[in-house]
């Protein structure tokens, strides 16, 4: 048995929010996908709303807090991440775009992504393929093909059905695919390790 994490990002503002819950559905879709195959699955949930200064303040300072930097250390950590925003203005909410803004360039690299959103209105739908997705693909992580809108007339009283239920669960099976197909993750990158060997920087300073 394979243990693995996923890291569940939310950028809903709203109290219930719907981000959430599509993110929760998500979550759950590739775990369950997971644990069907025979891992361990632990879902780190990361809710933006509750880390809204300390991004700013990162943003600011250069430096998280540490809840901040545990959430980072989640994100950055985990076998694949479920990364969902409410769409306002048709893109990615600002609270989504500061976080990853803070988060390192490179600690994203051939990571699985599952992105989703919420809306308004499913015309804005596209937003997924035409922001948020170019994100990720910038940072080099690995967006699955699957990417997943819900508007208001796809739940049915706080649940998925019909074709939003459909895409859940296949988006599910891609995250799960691309998890299992990598090495458990190790934990976030140390940026403060060294990547010269201490013996070479020595030698390279004689003479
Ligand atoms: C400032 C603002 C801008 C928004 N712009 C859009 C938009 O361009 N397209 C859209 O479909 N919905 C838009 N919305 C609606 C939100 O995306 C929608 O209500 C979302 O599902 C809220 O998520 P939550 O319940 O997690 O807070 C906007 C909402 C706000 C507050």
């Amino acid at each position: 048995m394979t243990r693995r994490t996923l890291a569940v990002v939310s950028a809903g503002l709203s109290q219930p929010s719907s981000t959430r819950l599509l993110a929760d559905q998500l979550a759950a879709a590739a775990r369950d996908e997971l644990v069907r195959r025979g891992d361990e699955v632990e879902l780190r949930v990361v809710e933006l709303r509750d880390r809204a200064h300390d991004v700013v303040n990162n943003l600011l300072t250069g430096f998280p807090s540490p809840e901040l930097r545990a959430a980072l250390d989640a994100v950055t950590g985990a076998d694949g991440i479920v990364a969902v925003t409410p769409i306002f203005n048709a893109s990615y909410n600002g609270l989504f775009k500061s976080f990853f803004d803070v988060v390192d360039a490179q600690a994203l690299v051939d990571r699985p992504v599952l992105i989703g959103a919420t809306g308004g209105t499913a015309r804005h739908s596209l937003a997924l393929e035409h922001a948020v997705r170019p994100m990720f693909g910038y940072l080099r992580a690995v967006v699955l093909p699957t990417s997943v809108f819900a508007a208001p007339e796809d739940w049915s009283g706080g649940t998925a059905e019909g074709a939003l239920r459909a895409r859940i669960d296949r988006a599910g099976r891609e995250l799960a695919d691309q998890v299992d197909r990598r090495p458990p993750a190790t934990g976030p990158a140390d940026p403060f390790a060294l990547t010269t060997d201490f013996a070479q920087l020595l030698g390279s300073r004689e003479g």
